[in-house]
This record gives structure tokens, sequence and C-alpha cells, in this order.
């Protein structure tokens, strides 16, 4: 049987696009793409998973009680769905103890930056401001902190230029080889 994983996503989506080819094309063997989970009902992500006919679980965290709730409703659908791994994707908020609860062993993240410099929402653009000569990509374990918990794997990017937009460009390209790489170890392990 093909062990199932999850994306948790909030936006663009690119790094799922990179995950679900990788696994189209094999290079994630035998591994299935089982829900693509996102906080924001009109993210292009859901169109992405729409594209390569992924089941979705939108939500809108608004119209739950409390994060508690949310969280339970998500976690029992990865129980139903038979999810190994978790792996959030620019899903911008912090996970909370429920999830935390059931499935923080297995769940992972992506931070564009090298931890534990540059955590936080702006990692790209605080490490480029600073002047970094040498920046990149980390894949942690999750934790109740932000882009805390253990460091699974990191690639370092060097730049030395003065364009914002070119320094993301070569982080992302990063990323989206980097995370499916660990998605084939982890699985592989
Ligand atoms: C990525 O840079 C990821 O590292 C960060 O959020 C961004 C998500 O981009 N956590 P995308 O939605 O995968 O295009």
């Amino acid at each position: 049987m093909k062990r199932k994983i999850a994306i948790f996503a909030s936006g663009s989506g690119s790094n799922f696009e990179a995950i679900v080819q990788a696994v189209e094309a094999g290079a994630i063997p035998n591994c299935e793409v089982a829900l693509c989970v996102c906080d924001k009902p009109g993210a292009y992500v859901l169109e992405r998973a729409a594209n390569h006919g992924i089941p979705t679980l939108a939500f809108r965290p608004k119209e739950f009680e409390s994060k508690r709730d949310f969280e339970k409703m998500i976690a029992d659908r990865l129980d139903e769905a038979g999810v190994e791994l978790v792996c959030l994707a620019g899903y911008m908020r912090i996970v909370g103890e429920e999830l935390l609860s059931r499935y923080g062993s297995r769940m992972i993240n992506i931070h564009p930056a090298l931890l534990p410099a540059f955590p936080g929402a702006h990692a790209i653009r605080d490490a480029f401001e600073y002047g970094v000569k040498v920046t990149g990509v980390t894949i942690h374990y999750v934790n109740e902190e932000v882009d805390g918990g253990k460091i699974i794997a990191q690639r370092a990017v060097a730049y030395d230029g003065n364009d914002i937009d070119e320094l993301e460009t070569m982080i992302h390209k990063v990323e989206h080889e980097l995370f499916p790489e660990v998605i084939a170890k982890l699985l592989n392990d």
C-alpha cells in the first residue's frame, strides 16, 4: 500500500506543486498525496490540488469556536485518510496542541532560511536586508515554537547580489528540490 502524506498550505502552493510532481514522476516512490489542507478557501493551492485530482480540506478558522476545534476536525480527517506524514508548505499558522499531540512527531515544515537564523514569516526579506551572503532552506520537525523543532535537512544558497527577486527565485528553486528529497528519505527510513 502507498504511504499517504498530507500537505498544508495557505497560498500559492509552489512547494505543493513540486511535491505532487515528484510523486507523479516516481521521485518519491510508493507515496500518495492524500489530502491538501488549506486555511484560506480562495488560495491558489486549491486549484493546483484540483488539477491533480487531490482531495482538499479547505476551512475558515474564524468559523470555528477555537483553534482546538478546527485542529480536531483536521486531525480526524488525517486519521480517516490514513496519513503518515504531514508536510507544512507555506501553512501560515502556528500549529496548536491538538494537532501536535496527535501528529507532532510526523509533522515537518519548510522554511526559506537557514534556521535558527531568520525565523518568522519574512525570512527571505530579513536575510536579504541583513546582507547575509549565505542563506538557504531548512526542513524541520514542527513543535510549539515558530520555526522551532529539530532540523532534518538544510541546503545553503550563496548570494552576493542586490536583487531580492533574484534571491527569492534561487531560494524557491532549492525548496522545490529539497522538500521532495527529504519526504522520500523520511518515507523510506
Ligand atoms: C515558502 O517559501 C516556504 O518556505 C514558506 O512559505 C513559502 C510558501 O510558498 N514556509 P508556496 O506557497 O509553496 O509557493
